[in-house]
């Protein structure tokens, strides 16, 4: 039997993180240009129900049963069995790469799991629809963020810029004009939990201060909207560095992600803030396609790892 594999894509929060998670609206694109990939080959000579992992950027390679129940590649595959309702699985081995940086606020972790979501359920020959496959990827999720508000696994899931309120209906955003972001990983590793879970104390702490900039970040995120639905890019990134502003007094920048968007903002981004949990992990920019070389140049100077870009669009 040849190889199946299946693919997802990066993700950026563009507008509205942490103010998601209590209830506010939030922006999320997909990075097409960075992807998981997972490839599973069957093993014909071994018995039935042996399942070989590899995943060589995390040193990985045993069988499956040797990984906590609740790793989240195990949890991955017994939730994909569970979904089509098979005990046992054919004989496989299970290899997953990927290029998107982890701990990067990038949806490294979603992205794995929902490309072993699509290529284990090709290879059972089970079709399965979206929302299934970002209903799995979330339980999972869960395993390892705490508290998640569900936008990773739906932006990555259907591959398309999404509005996402917590608990409702997303909605796919049209991109009227589409526009080009510079993604810079700082390189440094942040857990999402942990600033997640800070952010709460803070909030516990101060409810009013806290209530007060979730408000103004879900109202930047509503006019946000309608920059990219028809208005101006110019608009858009003044938008960013306000949404930025905000995630700063909340207590979840650092040092290095200011420094990173002052430099993007110098090499003339339109508009710049980080991008998910914050502490470390990314920033992105918004810029015109003939600034990428020198903001990136930019980036690269201030202390990033990696840039990446991508353009934004709806198909
Ligand atoms: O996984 P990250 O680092 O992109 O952050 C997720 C965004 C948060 O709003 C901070 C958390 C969430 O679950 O929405």
């Amino acid at each position: 039997m040849p190889a199946v594999y299946a693919t997802a894509p990066g993700k950026a929060i563009l507008f509205g993180e942490h103010a998601v998670v209590y209830g506010q609206p939030a922006i999320a694109v997909p990075i097409t240009t960075i992807m998981a990939k997972a490839v599973i080959l069957a093993e014909p000579l071994k018995p039935h129900g042996y399942i070989r992992i590899e995943a060589p950027q995390i040193d990985l390679d045993c069988e499956i049963d040797q990984l906590p129940k609740d790793h989240p590649l195990n949890l991955a595959v017994t939730l994909v069995m569970q979904q089509v309702q098979i005990r046992e699985l054919p004989a496989l081995r299970l290899r997953i790469t990927s290029t998107i940086p982890v701990a990067a606020g990038l949806g490294s972790g979603a992205a794995v799991s929902i490309a072993i979501i699509r290529s284990l359920t090709s290879f059972l020959g089970f079709p399965i629809q979206p929302e299934d496959i970002s209903k799995i990827a979330f339980e999972v999720e869960k395993k390892y963020h705490g508290n998640p508000s569900g936008i990773d696994n739906t932006v990555i899931t259907y591959a398309q810029p999404i509005y996402f309120v917590r608990g409702q209906p997303f909605e796919f955003i049209k991109v009227i004009r589409p526009f080009e972001l510079i993604i810079a990983d700082s390189g440094v590793k942040s857990s999402t939990a942990t600033v997640v879970s800070d952010v709460r104390q803070l909030w516990q702490a101060n409810p009013a201060e806290y209530e007060r900039l979730f408000n103004s970040i879900g109202e930047i995120t509503n006019q946000a909207r309608l920059m990219v639905e028809g208005g101006s890019l110019e608009t858009l990134g003044n938008l960013m560095n306000e949404n930025h502003e905000y995630l700063k007094t909340m207590g979840v920048s650092s040092p290095l992600l200011d420094q990173l968007i002052q430099s993007a903002l110098a090499a003339g981004a339109l508009g710049a803030k980080l991008s998910g949990a914050g502490r470390g992990g990314n920033i992105i920019a918004l810029v015109k396609l003939e600034d990428i070389g020198r903001v990136s140049s930019a980036l690269l100077e201030a202390g990033a790892e990696n840039t990446f870009n991508t353009t934004v669009h709806s198909t």
